[in-house]
């Protein structure tokens, strides 16, 4: 599907080449660990059923392979051209149909309230300005539906070992992040309330779970 508004374009520090892919590659046990604890978290946060899920700034499709393959009903959008084809590479060696949007996540291509289930996982700390993304998400999450912020608790100490470890293996350069909170989801999904929050104190990883209020 073509992104609306013309061609889509970030500048290079918002694309995160790890993106997490080495730890389902043959990333260190240390990494597989952190990977799978944050997959355990978007899973268990998940609404049951969860309807339409719409997954934004997918990656190479570290969450949304293992949330189609536990039979969710999951859309991908990323921006990245080398993540999409990773992303479509990994859901076809797994026999996965996962519709795959070229798309930046601050213009999506869907009308409002299409989706019962939006994640940002790992992506809003990262961004220059997670407003737009936030506000997009929440735009096109139905009334009364769900929306899943995540990100690395970055003052865990375990977390900030953890990423300084993958940076120094050179698969990551250094990106420009911010601390992932609730209330920097907060100050930029104005029609949502949080329902709660899960984090793996282990691994430090923090999943923030919102209700789309309905629209007047
Ligand atoms: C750290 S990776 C996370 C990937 C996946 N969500 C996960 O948790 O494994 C961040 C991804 O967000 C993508 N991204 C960043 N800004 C984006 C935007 N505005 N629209 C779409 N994708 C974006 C990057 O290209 C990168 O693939």
């Amino acid at each position: 599907m073509a992104p609306r508004g013309g061609p889509v374009s970030l500048e290079p520090a918002q694309l995160d080449p790890a993106d997490y892919f080495a730890a389902l590659q043959g990333g260190s046990q240390a990494e597989r660990v952190f990977h799978g604890a944050r997959v355990a978290l978007l899973k268990a946060a998940l609404p049951s059923p969860s309807g339409r899920v719409l997954e934004i700034g997918a990656g190479s499709g570290g969450i949304a392979v293992p949330l189609a393959e536990a039979g969710h009903n999951v859309t991908a959008v990323e921006v990245g051209f080398e993540h999409l084809a990773r992303l479509r590479d990994y859901a076809m060696d797994r026999g996965l149909a996962i519709p795959v949007v070229q798309a930046d996540g601050r213009r999506l291509p869907f009308a409002e309230g299409t989706f019962d289930v939006v994640i940002l996982a790992s992506v809003v700390h990262l961004a220059a300005q997670p407003g737009p993304l936030l506000r997009e998400a929440e735009r096109v999450c139905a009334d009364g539906g769900t929306l899943l912020v995540a990100g690395p608790w970055r003052h865990h100490p375990k977390t900030n070992r953890l990423i300084k470890t993958i940076l120094r293996g050179g698969r990551a350069p250094e990106t420009k992040t911010q601390p992932f909170s609730k209330d920097l989801v907060r100050r930029y999904l104005g029609a949502s309330e949080l329902v709660r929050r899960d984090r793996d104190y282990a691994m430090g990883y923090d999943v923030t779970v919102w209700r789309r209020l309905a629209r007047s």
